[in-house]
Parts: structure tokens; C-alpha cells; sequence
């Protein structure tokens, strides 16, 4: 027979202090880890199983607090209530396989009851949901540090369920993060912790966590969202808001709140945090203009209208690390343009050219025949795709000559880079794939089959375990 710890306690400490001379005290079972870290895990969708909370808002004694309206997280209220809940199916200490809460959903085979009436959910004891609801168990306050970090590439899947991640060492897929529909943007936490992904049907920010892979939390926005951006610490993730009005909203990332919404100047569609992390802007494709907002205030302090709506920009730097020049595509051009940042004004545009040989396709371009900038981080070149021409164009910074042209796939996107500037990575959506280009040689190197109509495309350093 199991022993509930709560019907344990009520014999007095004494008696518990000699059954369990290490023990954990019921009332040391960290109520803010519980809230923030296993918590998510009962909301949860786990490929060939029903999140927790689908049965355990009733029917059990081990009762979740229903989720109210259109809420995506728990009140701390009924945090708390959910906190006693869960405290009466653990024995605290280190005793995983004398709890309930993880012995249940546990696979037999690793320790796991022979029953449980919601399925088995987690194959072994070296499961990373798992491991987080142990490490409650016994006593913990806080995860297990991080002790390796690995560059990834994110594709995100505009038609499809979900991210898909690559090794750029291998260019294999390793992984996929399902349970976010309509991913937009993709951006991730410095110290690899977390990865942030837009969701255009929840009008969510979701925080996926590294090792698990799984949604840790969707925290809403004050409209749908298009795509997102941090800053160079990690404490500010902006979401450009493409339902009008638009807006930039201002996710704290430490508390996992929206803190603030940003009037701006039309529905954004891109936003982008400078190198120097100092301003946010967002480009409204609406209203054809740039909207440069204030990091440390949060208040829209500039803005610069162009000749067409504001596709994907970038940006390069100074020696000093302040913003030179924004580069931004435009609705119908086919090309770039140039805006000196001090300046605040446009100074240049290049067109691209017909690439040889290259049959000129204009079938859904919607609106915009060049759709993907790209700054190497060694700042000495530009690469802007079109999905006319099936290429990338590549120019060399500053002088802003043309260098190459790289045939690379059906409507090539958005463009990212791996943190040494050794591989560009470009969705091409046309071809449910992302491409790896060699950087140093401009060649080809690998087509990665990913999900359907990849566009946006991230690079994020990742927690292995
Ligand atoms: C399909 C519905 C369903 C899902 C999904 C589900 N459970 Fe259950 N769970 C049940 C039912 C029914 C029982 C009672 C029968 C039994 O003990 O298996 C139960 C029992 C339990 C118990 C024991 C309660 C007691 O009275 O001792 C725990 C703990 C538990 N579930 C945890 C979980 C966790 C954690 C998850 C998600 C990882 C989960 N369950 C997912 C249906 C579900």
C-alpha cells in the first residue's frame, strides 16, 4: 500500500523524521517551481496521448483547476489550488516511484504503475517532463542547470504544425515542436533556455522549453501576431501585432507577462531589435512605413514612411556598434533598399537582375517578388532573396556590389546564418525545405526537407541534455 504524505503529516513530524530521516517536508515542495515549470507539463500535448488537463479537471482525485474563457494559463489561485492537489499524489524526498503523480503516467517497464486510466505518458525515468516532475518531488527549487548549448536552425512551417529544428553540423532534422498551429516568427533566450514562436491562431507568444521541446507557456497578445524579436539580453522579446491597428507588444521574459502594448503607425508585419539592442522597429506593410521605437522607453521615437509597404529588413553597424544602415524590401519591388539610419531617410535602392537561364516565375509572390534579408555576421556581405528568379543575390558591404547569385530553390524566404557566419540557411517554401549555402564559396550544400511552406527561419542556441 502507497503512503499519501499528507495523511503521513498528520501523525506529527516526529514520527515522520524517524520513517524518513532525509526527508523532504511536504510543506518545502516549492510551490513557484510547481507553478512554472511542472505545471506546464499537464497542459501539454504529448504526440499519442490527451494533455492532462483534458481529464484531470475532474474524475480523479488528483484534481486541475479548469482553465476559465479564453484563458492560457493558470491564475496564481488556481495555481495554488492545483499545487495542493498535486501535493497529495507525491511522497516528498527523493522517492520518484512512491508518488503517484510520477508513477502513474509512467510507462511500467520503467517503474511506472501497471494502470492508469489516462494512459502512459512518459516512456522512462530519463524523460525531461518527467525528470522536471521528480525534481519537484524532491524538493527542488529550480531546473536542472543547462550544462551544454548547441547552435540550431528553426524553420518554422507557415502551412504546417509546428517548427522544425536542424543540426547545422549535420544538416539533419533532430527535432520538431508540434502543438503551436500557425507558427510565425521564431526567436530564442541567449542562454538557450527557451525559443519564442509566434502563434497566429492563439495570438500567443508560446515559450517552447529547450530540453522538452514542449510549449511552456503561451502568454497573449493584444492582437494576431506576425513576427518576433529579443534583445541582445534576453530580458525583452518585441511581437509585431499585424491586427489593426498594430502595435509592438513588450513580452518581460522573466515574468512571462505582456508589459506592454506600442501604439505605432499601422499593422506591423516585421520587427527587428538593432545589433546594439537600443530600438525596436517594426515595418507596416499598410502603411509603408518604418516605425522606430525606443527599447529603454518603449515609445515609438521615430518613423520614416517609403515608397511601398515594408517587407524584411536588416541592419548593419558602426565600428562603434551603433545601427548604419537599415536595408528593407518593399511590396512590389524586386530589390532593396537603403535607409542611412542617422539619417533617417532612404539613400539607395538596388534592383536585381534577371539571373541567367533562370525562368522568371510570378505565381504567388503575394505582393512581394523579394522576401528574405540577410547580414553574414562578419558584416561584409548582404544577401537578399527572390522568389522570382528562384536565388539569392549576395552584395558586399558597404560598397553594396553585387557578388553572386545562388540558385537555391522554389520561393526562397527569410534568411538566417549559423553564429560562426560559416552556412546561411533560406526557407524555400516552394519546396518544403530549408537550404544550407556555404558562405565563404557561395555553393549550394544541402536541401533539408522540413514541413509544408517554410518561410521564416531562425538561428537559436539550444540546451541539449
Ligand atoms: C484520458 C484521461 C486522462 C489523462 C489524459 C490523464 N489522466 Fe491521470 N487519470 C485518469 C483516470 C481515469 C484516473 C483514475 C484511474 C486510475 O487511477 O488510473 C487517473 C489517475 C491519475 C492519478 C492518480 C489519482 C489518484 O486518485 O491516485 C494521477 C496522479 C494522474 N492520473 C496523473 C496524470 C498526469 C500527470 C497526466 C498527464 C501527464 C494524466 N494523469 C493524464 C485519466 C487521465
Amino acid at each position: 500500500m502507497k503512503i499519501r504524505f499528507s495523511a503521513v503529516l498528520m501523525l506529527g513530524a516526529l514520527a515522520l523524521t524517524s520513517l524518513l530521516p532525509a526527508a523532504v517536508f511536504a510543506q518545502d515542495l516549492n510551490f513557484e517551481y510547481f507553478r512554472d515549470e511542472v505545471q506546464p507539463i499537464f497542459l501539454a500535448k504529448r504526440d499519442g496521448n490527451l494533455r492532462c488537463i483534458q481529464c484531470h479537471t475532474s474524475s480523479s482525485s488528483f484534481r486541475l483547476q479548469a482553465l476559465e474563457g479564453e484563458a492560457l494559463f493558470w491564475t496564481d489561485e488556481q495555481s495554488r489550488m492545483n499545487y495542493e492537489s498535486a501535493s497529495t499524489m507525491v511522497l516528498a524526498g527523493e522517492h520518484p516511484l512512491q508518488s503517484r503523480l510520477l508513477t502513474h503516467p509512467l510507462a511500467a517497464s520503467a517503474g511506472g504503475d501497471a494502470f492508469h486510466g489516462g494512459g502512459k505518458h512518459f516512456p522512462d525515468q530519463d524523460d525531461p517532463e518527467w525528470r522536471i516532475m521528480a525534481g519537484w518531488v524532491a524538493g527542488a527549487d529550480s531546473r536542472e542547470p543547462i550544462s551544454n548549448v548547441v547552435p540550431r536552425i528553426i524553420q518554422t512551417n507557415a502551412a504546417g504544425e509546428g517548427a522544425t529544428i536542424i543540426d547545422p553540423e549535420t544538416n539533419k532534422v533532430v527535432g520538431t515542436i508540434t502543438d503551436i498551429e500557425k507558427p510565425h516568427g521564431i526567436t530564442s533566450a541567449p542562454d538557450g533556455s527557451q525559443l519564442y514562436i509566434s502563434n497566429e491562431v492563439m495570438h500567443s507568444l508560446d515559450i517552447v522549453d529547450s530540453r522538452t521541446l514542449r510549449v511552456k507557456r503561451r502568454i497573449p497578445l493584444s492582437g494576431r501576431p506576425n513576427n518576433v524579436s529579443v534583445t541582445g539580453d534576453g530580458s525583452k522579446v518585441y511581437v509585431a501585432i499585424m491586427q489593426r491597428p498594430g502595435a509592438l507588444d513588450v513580452i518581460d521574459t522573466k515574468t512571462m507577462k505582456n508589459i506592454k502594448t506600442v501604439p505605432v503607425d499601422g499593422a506591423i508585419h516585421n520587427v527587428y531589435v538593432t545589433p546594439d539592442s537600443r530600438y525596436a522597429v517594426g515595418g507596416s506593410i499598410q502603411t509603408s512605413t518604418i516605425n522606430v521605437v525606443d527599447t529603454a522607453t518603449d515609445e515609438l521615437v521615430w518613423k520614416l514612411k517609403m515608397s511601398s509597404g515594408i517587407r524584411p529588413m536588416i541592419f548593419d553597424s558602426k565600428p562603434d556598434g551603433s545601427t548604419k544602415n537599415i536595408y528593407v524590401q518593399l511590396s512590389g519591388f524586386h530589390g532593396f533598399a537603403v535607409v542611412d539610419f542617422d539619417k533617417r531617410e532612404e539613400v539607395a535602392r538596388i534592383e536585381h537582375p534577371p539571373v541567367p537561364g533562370e525562368e522568371a516565375h510570378y505565381d504567388g509572390l503575394q505582393g512581394a517578388p523579394a522576401h528574405g534579408l540577410g547580414v553574414s555576421p562578419d558584416g561584409t556581405t548582404l544577401w537578399s532573396t527572390s522568389k522570382v528568379y528562384s536565388a539569392v543575390y549576395i552584395h558586399s558591404l558597404p560598397d553594396l556590389e553585387e557578388v553572386a547569385q545562388v540558385v537555391v530553390g522554389q520561393h526562397p524566404e527569410w534568411v538566417t546564418f549559423t553564429p560562426d557566419g560559416k552556412t546561411a540557411y533560406i526557407g524555400t517554401a516552394g519546396d518544403n525545405a530549408t537550404v544550407a549555402v556555404d558562405v565563404a564559396t557561395r555553393k549550394f550544400v544541402s536541401r533539408i526537407p522540413v514541413g509544408q511552406v517554410p518561410k521564416r527561419v531562425g538561428t537559436a542556441l539550444m540546451a541539449v541534455d
